[in-house]
């Protein structure tokens, strides 16, 4: 067995337990495209020991979000990229493993930003303090985290849907989109999913509870899409933050478009 590769399991290991090795993956250069294993390095070295008002964190889940590609790379942005040969950034809930603050103790469970590695030294600030007894811990990345929230703020605060209008969704099975969907259904509107393949589109529907969904690769998306958004209806048509999608779309096709 690979002396390096660390073998708990997180949901039954307890604190102080088998605090090891520390393995951090390292943005080794800015990627072109899509990114490949070549633009990161793992690197192995012994856990951090926590200094004075300091939490050594053991990371239980780690979150993987759209944002980090913009992390990865040093175009302007409205945040700081990871700088080369930095551990990549990311959502993570942790476990307290050792403690020298009084705010926090050995076996809370924290959401934070812990990153791409099995441990990572906190001071505190940042972090919110997760109830165990919650279902899933993982939870808090998810639906009651930050793809949550936005889902919750876009689709609620800024698009505003009322009753019996049409939301539409794009990357409609995503943890945004998904949440989004979901939303539009409890505030009585009219959901229609856009993904990427009919597995997904039958989850969106079976699932998830859309309306309808459109497969994005189908050629007749505009088509396909106008007619899920029939005339008659309050329609009114939302892409919460999947901007990305609005390019493919018939300028005539009469959707508001919303990109906050
Ligand atoms: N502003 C904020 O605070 C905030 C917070 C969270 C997320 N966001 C944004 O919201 C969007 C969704 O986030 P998420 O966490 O739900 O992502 P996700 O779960 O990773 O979903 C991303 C999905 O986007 C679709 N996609 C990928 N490339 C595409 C392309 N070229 N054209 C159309 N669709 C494509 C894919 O689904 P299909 O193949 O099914 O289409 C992919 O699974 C992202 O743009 C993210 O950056 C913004």
């Amino acid at each position: 067995m690979n002396a390096n590769v660390i073998t708990y399991d997180p949901q039954k290991t307890a604190p102080h337990e088998t605090i090891a090795n520390n393995r951090r993956v390292l943005l080794q250069c800015r990627p072109h495209g899509v990114p490949k294993r070549e633009d990161f390095r793992i690197e192995v070295l012994p856990a951090p020991v926590p200094g004075q008002n300091e939490i050594l964190l053991r990371t239980l889940y780690l979150s993987l979000d759209p944002y980090m590609r913009g992390r990865m790379s040093d175009e302007p942005s409205y945040a700081a990229p990871v700088p080369l040969g930095g551990v990549m950034e990311g959502g993570t809930v942790s476990r307290v493993e050792r403690s020298n603050r009084d705010d926090f103790e050995a076996g809370d469970l924290v959401l934070g930003y812990g990153g791409w590695q099995d441990f990572s030294i906190s001071n505190g600030v940042g972090l919110t303090r997760l109830d165990a007894n919650i279902h899933k811990t993982s939870l808090a990345l998810g639906v009651l985290g930050m793809p949550g929230f936005t889902a919750y703020m876009g689709l609620l605060d800024i698009g505003q849907p009322k009753k019996g209008e049409t939301v539409v969704v794009a990357a409609a099975t995503g943890a945004v989109g998904s949440v989004v969907g979901q939303i539009a259904k409890i505030r009585r509107c009219r959901a229609v999913g856009i993904a990427g393949g009919a597995e997904k589109c039958r989850f969106a529907v079976e699932e998830l509870g859309f309306d309808e969904c459109i497969d994005r690769h189908d050629r007749d998306l505009a088509k396909r899409l106008k007619l899920a958004c029939p005339a008659g209806t309050a329609q009114r048509g939302f892409l919460i933050l999947q901007s990305f999608i609005c390019g493919l779309l018939d300028p005539n096709l009469g959707l508001r478009l919303k990109d906050p």
